[in-house]
């Protein structure tokens, strides 16, 4: 795996594999790797010719300093991870390398998905995803941008933004990994402590609770049950919400509509985010 620093010397090294026209597929992560990154990882080497992978915690996502400051920080790990996982590239640039001093703020027009759900609870921080990954994406110029589905609202963001700026990148989504009790992977996951780890799987308990009982219960039963549960095992709530596919809450549940659920909440100072499809439109799972 070859390691950049400056994006210059990234730039020069991908223009010159242009030359015999290569696939380049890229995932950017925060480092913290989990098996959720490295199945991104796997995802976009079977699919192109180079994978490049990001580490970089982008500090204008972060709506509370203390979030950013407890982020966990694994390099070493994570080069091993990914070297043993084969990705051909690691670039991993410095604050100023991202964001130097001529650097120009631009404000992404995201409508209504900058207002609710993650946009609401932490203000600004779409605009700092966006910032972020369309500085990458300048610099990477991949042909495939990798994501996970755990993160679904910043993957509608990105999507929305680079099809806004006619950025020209597929974009494909890989589905959330879990523990095998069903805890999403998350790189927050690394702050919690052996009794809260056991907590937080009551996340994905709730959301397959509403999986089961979709076409069973009214929707607020189901939301209210499913506060009520998080809420009894020591969770701050700040979202659980059921939506069609764009994230529009809905007041019914039809058999022919993709219905998502979506929970945010914290145990003790971490705060975790998760997602289900309850159902697909065409019934496909
Ligand atoms: O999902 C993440 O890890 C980050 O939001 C991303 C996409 C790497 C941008 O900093």
């Amino acid at each position: 795996m070859i390691l950049f620093k400056r994006p210059d010397d990234l730039i020069d090294f991908i223009q010159k594999k242009r030359k015999s026209i290569i696939k380049i597929g890229f995932v950017p992560t925060m480092g913290a790797l989990h098996q959720g990154h490295i199945s991104l990882i796997e995802k976009s080497k079977s699919e192109n010719d180079i994978t490049i992978c990001s580490i970089f915690i982008n500090p204008t996502q972060f709506n509370n300093p203390n979030d950013f400051k407890k982020y966990p920080v694994t390099i070493e790990a994570d080069i091993e991870q990914l070297e043993l996982n084969g990705c051909d590239i690691l670039f991993m640039p410095s604050v100023h390398d991202i964001y130097p001093e001529n650097f120009q703020k631009s404000n992404f027009e995201l409508g209504y998905l900058d207002n609710i759900l993650e946009g609401k609870h932490r203000a600004g921080h779409f605009q700092g995803v966006c910032m972020v990954v369309k500085r990458l994406l300048e610099i990477v110029k991949c042909d495939i941008l990798y994501l996970g589905q755990k993160d679904y609202q910043q993957c509608m963001v990105i999507k929305k933004m680079a099809s806004d700026l006619n950025i020209p990148v597929e974009i494909k989504i890989s589905p959330t990994i879990r523990e095998e009790n069903g805890l999403a992977m998350s790189s927050r996951n690394k702050r919690l402590n052996e009794a809260e780890k056991g907590v937080a799987l009551v996340i994905f308990e709730v959301l397959s609770f509403l999986k089961d009982n979709i076409f069973e219960l009214s929707i607020p039963a189901l939301l209210q049950t499913g506060e009520n549960k998080l809420t009894s095992k020591g969770f701050k709530v700040d979202y659980i919400e059921i939506t069609d596919e764009i994230l529009n809450p809905i007041k019914n549940a039809e058999k022919n509509q993709t219905i998502v659920a979506l929970i945010a909440a914290s145990i003790g100072d971490v705060r975790l985010i998760d997602n289900m499809m309850l159902n697909h439109a065409n019934n496909a799972e």
